[in-house]
């Protein structure tokens, strides 16, 4: 018998971590002037559905058209602190306990932030967090694809004296005509340094397939962002089968940039024992936290508890925690589900 705690409030107090997440994606209007004001930046929208109504996207291409610019009022170490700051919180109202997050230093430096502001004002946050949220809080340094190789590995060298708040390095923004391939000498380097290696293999790219089949063979990445088209080849499925790889889905993004969730991927690749997890991407632009996103995941494929729970497990499973802190959390969902009247499959 389960309690009578709604299928909602069950998702969003579900001890959960979240893999897949852009802090600049995270930049809610309100905070948006709340900057502008403070750095003496005037914007072009007046109010808050202005700037929600510039939000029009059909594909990556789009949504990133709007992406970019709006960073423009983040400038000092206290204004990434505060992006990341208001983030952590609201994640962990919504059961996040561990979050590893995307930063993209490229697009700050290259309009003349310091990357010690952007590295600074986030780390800052991911130690309150933990202090006072509880909440473990880990940034992977995402280079941005559609620049260049070269641009990435100097990035790279900028970022090694902090290589201590770094867990990991990404590849994130327009993957048309930028296959993982490009950047091969660089994640051998970060590799190399001790980095854990992630890359967006986005949702129906062209190439979506050969993308994936590079960063398993060639990149040999720990884990892949989004990854969804992989169902199109079962000896690449059986591939990330095999080496217990985590797939870091996005439903809400999914349904933002092409016409839907992926939900049948998502949850075929599940019940096929892929170690997919469900993030929220960029939230503040797609309108749902983690937490949110199990929950129209489950509205709209009939997910079940011991689906979410399933979903919560993979999370920590595919994170990059060490062996023990992932049994302590998986032991955490456990108790959860326990006393939620959840039996778990085993
Ligand atoms: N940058 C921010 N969000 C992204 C996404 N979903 N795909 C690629 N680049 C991104
Ligand atoms: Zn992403």
């Amino acid at each position: 018998m389960t309690d009578d705690v709604g299928l909602a409030e069950f998702a969003l107090g579900l001890p959960k971590a979240e893999l897949h997440l852009h802090l600049e994606g995270t930049l809610e209007p309100e905070l948006k002037f709340e900057l502008a004001a403070r750095n003496g930046i005037e914007l072009a929208e007046k109010t808050v559905a202005e700037v929600r109504a510039t939000y029009d996207f059909t594909d990556l291409t789009s949504f990133l058209a709007v992406y970019y610019p709006a960073m423009g009022v983040l400038q000092t170490a206290d204004d990434f602190h505060d992006l990341a700051w208001a983030y952590l919180q609201k994640a962990a109202s919504q059961g996040v306990v561990h979050v590893e997050m995307f930063f993209d230093p490229q697009a700050h430096t290259s309009r003349g932030v310091p990357f010690e502001n952007v590295i600074g004002g986030y780390r800052r946050a991911a130690v309150r967090a933990e202090t006072e949220l509880g909440v473990s809080a880990e940034l992977i340094l995402c280079f941005l694809r559609d620049f260049s190789a070269e641009h990435a590995m100097s990035t790279l060298m900028e970022a090694l004296p902090y290589r201590r708040w770094i867990v990991g390095v990404g590849l994130d923004s327009d993957e048309r005509d930028n296959p993982p391939s490009k950047f091969a000498d660089v994640f051998a380097r970060a590799r190399a340094e001790g980095f854990l290696l992630t890359m967006h293999c986005d949702i129906d790219q062209p190439g979506s397939i050969e993308h994936i089949r590079q960063v398993l063979t060639e990149i040999e990445v720990d884990r892949i962002d989004h990854g969804t088209n992989i169902v199109e080849s079962p000896e690449l499925v059986a591939l990330v089968k095999e080496r217990g790889l985590g797939l870091t889905c996005c439903p809400v993004s999914n349904s933002f940039v092409t016409e839907q969730m992926k939900s049948d991927e998502i949850v075929g690749l599940m019940r096929e024992g892929v170690a997919v997890t469900v993030n929220s991407d960029d939230p503040a632009y797609f309108g749902g936290y983690v937490g949110d996103n199990y929950v129209a995941l489950a509205e709209h494929a009939g997910l079940s508890r011991a689906d979410l729970v399933q979903l919560a497990i993979n999370s920590f499973q595919a994170s990059w925690l060490t062996p023990a802190r992932r049994a302590a959390y998986v032991a955490q969902v456990a108790d959860y589900a326990a006393s939620h009247g959840v039996a778990l499959e085993v």
